[in-house]
């Protein structure tokens, strides 16, 4: 394998650039070329593919969002997309392939590999932590640190106002962020998909005032939590405690921005780092994931169809602490 391409697809995250990096400096490091596919498998479809050198990577690893862009490419899921992206790889004489991304960036992977045999492999770059294969994704890190100065911040108010405050965090079908964030934050309830009784539990507390110490409140609340977003648990909580000066800050997109922090850039390097070795060994249809601080290869077909579930240590400890 002489030539090696590397994407960026999906919800961009603190730390691609990194990972970008990593994959051209260590191509470069086997003397192996590498192009760039710029927004994804819509880049690729539409033939935006460029030269990367390692001088095109320097001066980059600070930088959060991605150098390369990123898209959610719906002319991918036809086999007409496929098929030219395919002519444009062969054009380009591309012979494997690094897809830094989540689930959806997964799923095309294998789906292409299926077709056409471009061996491929995965880094997971998500702030939303929720791929399997992978104790942590690339961007997790700095969004929960983001979300934290932020809660932090809105502490301050809500505790001059006596108010209780429902912050969402992004995390459109997990809570990792949320629990997080949350318990970083030292926040009185936190709302995550992955626990359906997450707001009784919140009610119960509320309905205890001898366990209420402080006039405050700060609940975190994922924005795909089975309640609803913050907004609509916020309206349930107000009809129940009226007497509650409610208010909703909902984080947003701010969480996806920023510059990568420690863990992120030395995840994001380790990753991509493997995945090209990973293709040099001879590895395709496949991500590459940190576990136990060692690297793990994980088939795309497992990693798209296991789920990672919440940390139920981590769970219990919320409870104990906002009890
Ligand atoms: O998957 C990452 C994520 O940030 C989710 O947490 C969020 O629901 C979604 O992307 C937002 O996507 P978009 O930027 O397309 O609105």
């Amino acid at each position: 394998m002489n030539k090696i391409a590397v994407m960026t697809s999906g919800g961009d995250s603190p730390g691609m650039n990194a990972c970008i990096r990593a994959v051209v400096r260590t191509a470069a490091f086997y003397n192996k070329e590498v192009v760039g596919i710029k927004r994804g498998y819509q880049g690729m479809i539409d033939n935006d593919i460029i030269p990367l050198s390692v001088k095109d990577v320097a001066n980059i690893i600070q930088y959060g969002g991605t150098i390369l862009k990123t898209a959610r490419s719906k002319d991918f899921h036809t086999k007409e997309g496929r098929l030219k992206a395919f002519h444009n790889l062969q054009s380009a004489g591309v012979e494997g392939l690094v897809c830094i991304g989540g689930n959806g960036t997964y799923t095309g992977a294998e789906i292409f590999y299926n077709e056409f045999g471009i061996p491929s492999v995965g880094a997971p770059g998500t702030i939303d932590n929720d791929l399997y294969g992978t104790d942590y994704t690339i961007g997790f890190d700095t969004a929960a640190n983001t979300a934290l100065d932020a809660i932090d911040r809105i502490r301050d108010t809500a505790d001059s106002h006596n108010r209780v405050f429902f912050i969402e965090v992004m995390g459109r079908d997990s809570g990792f962020l949320a629990l997080y964030a949350g318990i970083a934050g030292g926040a009185e309830g936190i709302l995550v998909p992955e626990i359906f009784t997450d707001y009784e539990g919140l009610r119960q507390h509320f309905n205890n005032p001898e366990r209420r110490i402080k006039d405050f409140s700060i609940i975190v609340v994922a924005e795909g939590d089975t309640e609803g977003n913050a907004f609509e648990v916020a309206d349930k909580f107000k009809l129940e405690f009226n007497q509650a000066d409610v208010r909703v800050s909902v984080l947003g997109h701010i969480q996806r921005g920023g510059k990568p922090s420690v863990n992120d850039r030395i995840l994001a390097s380790r990753l991509g780092s493997s995945a090209v070795e990973c293709l040099l060994n001879g590895v395709k249809n496949s991500c590459v994931g940190v576990v136990n601080n060692d690297i793990i290869i994980t088939p795309y077909n497992e990693a798209i169809n296991k789920s990672k579930s919440i940390d139920k240590n981590l769970w219990r400890l919320s409870q104990i602490l906002s009890s």
